[in-house]
């Protein structure tokens, strides 16, 4: 075992599950934050000092001035989270930090949440809740809260990577056709592939958003391509705000060229833009794909096998830069 002073610190911008903070004041200098406290990007860095890793969420904004700024100690930024868009890659890249991120582990509560999105925009789950929830619910007829259907209806996947492909699983349940765009095809059984985005949008009743943000993907989703899907198109983005053009997307919604919406990630969070929240055909979560107990523990484990692996002088197992 080693003794205290040898162990490499870590500073950890969140508070993290109870397992996961036990197994880092075991194995490291830890410098946590009980009070869950959202640092500025000045706390950031001075909490930095001294620490040769940080441990963050996609909640710090490790943009290019703050990696330039961070102390020189700082060799590893192992994130709790499988998206990175929340690093400068290039800017970690040219001090010589190594970046990890979280795969795996968050898949398939990311795509639970992703099914119940998809139900939840399609049967007007938000809009039925708060009628029963704020006593507004008086009556009950044929016409009553009548929503669409999502047993045997077309679903597009956009990005079938780990998260893509347990999606198209799920939904596979409910007899939906799986179409789908990614750089390269998956074997004919994950649905029918789509060289370009604009070829897959004509095919989708739903448009599921399980790609990561790339300069390529940012804002990906805009009024031209929003013009592409059929009348009445859901589409459900569990992803990243970032892919998704806020202007376009409350224009698609407003004119019913998109009949729903089932949202769990937005543009500058958690702030999300009024419009969304004011129209009823939305469906809203705060960001809670991965928040089930056992899959936060397990991305804190990963985060830490990670750290434990650079800290051995081997290869972390998730290392993006
Ligand atoms: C992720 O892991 O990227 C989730 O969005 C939570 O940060």
């Amino acid at each position: 075992m080693k003794a205290m002073s040898e162990k490499p610190t870590v500073f950890v911008t969140r508070k993290l599950p109870v397992a996961v903070e036990d197994r880092l004041q075991r194995d490291y200098q830890v410098r946590l934050n009980p009070d869950d406290r959202l640092y500025s990007r000045d706390e950031l860095i001075e909490r930095s000092t001294g620490a040769q890793a940080i441990l963050p969420c996609h909640t710090e904004h490790l943009s290019a001035d703050v990696i330039q700024r961070l102390p020189p100690d700082v060799r590893i930024i192992a994130n709790f989270s499988v998206g990175y868009d929340h690093v400068d890659v290039e800017a970690a890249r040219a001090r010589g930090i190594v970046v990890t991120n979280t795969p795996d582990v968050l898949s398939d509560a990311t795509a639970e949440l992703a099914i119940m999105l998809m139900i939840g925009a399609a049967r007007r789950a938000g809009e039925g809740e708060k009628l029963v929830r704020q006593r507004l619910w008086k009556d009950w007829s044929p016409a009553f809260m009548v929503g669409t259907q999502v047993t045997g209806k077309r679903l597009g996947i956009i990005g079938m990577g780990r998260v893509g492909r347990v999606v198209a699983r799920r939904a596979r349940g409910f007899d939906m056709r799986i179409h789908y765009h990614d750089l390269r095809p998956l074997s004919a059984d994950e649905g029918v592939y789509h060289d370009t985005v604009e070829s897959l949008l004509p095919h989708c009743d739903f448009i599921s958003l399980n790609c990561n943000v790339t300069p390529a993907t940012r804002g990906l989703m805009n009024a031209a391509r929003f013009a592409l899907l059929p009348d009445g198109a859901i589409l459900v983005n569990a992803a990243r705000g970032a892919l998704i053009d806020d202007d376009a997307l409350v224009a698609a919604l407003a004119s019913g060229r998109l009949r729903a919406a089932g949202i769990d990630a937005y543009n500058n969070e958690p702030n999300v833009d009024a419009r969304i929240v004011a129209l009823p055909n939305t469906f809203l979560m705060p960001h809670i794909g991965s928040a089930t107990r056992e899959t936060r523990d397990a991305m804190g484990f990963r985060a830490l096998d990670n750290l434990d692996a650079f800290f051995e002088g081997r290869d972390p197992g998730d290392r993006v830069v």
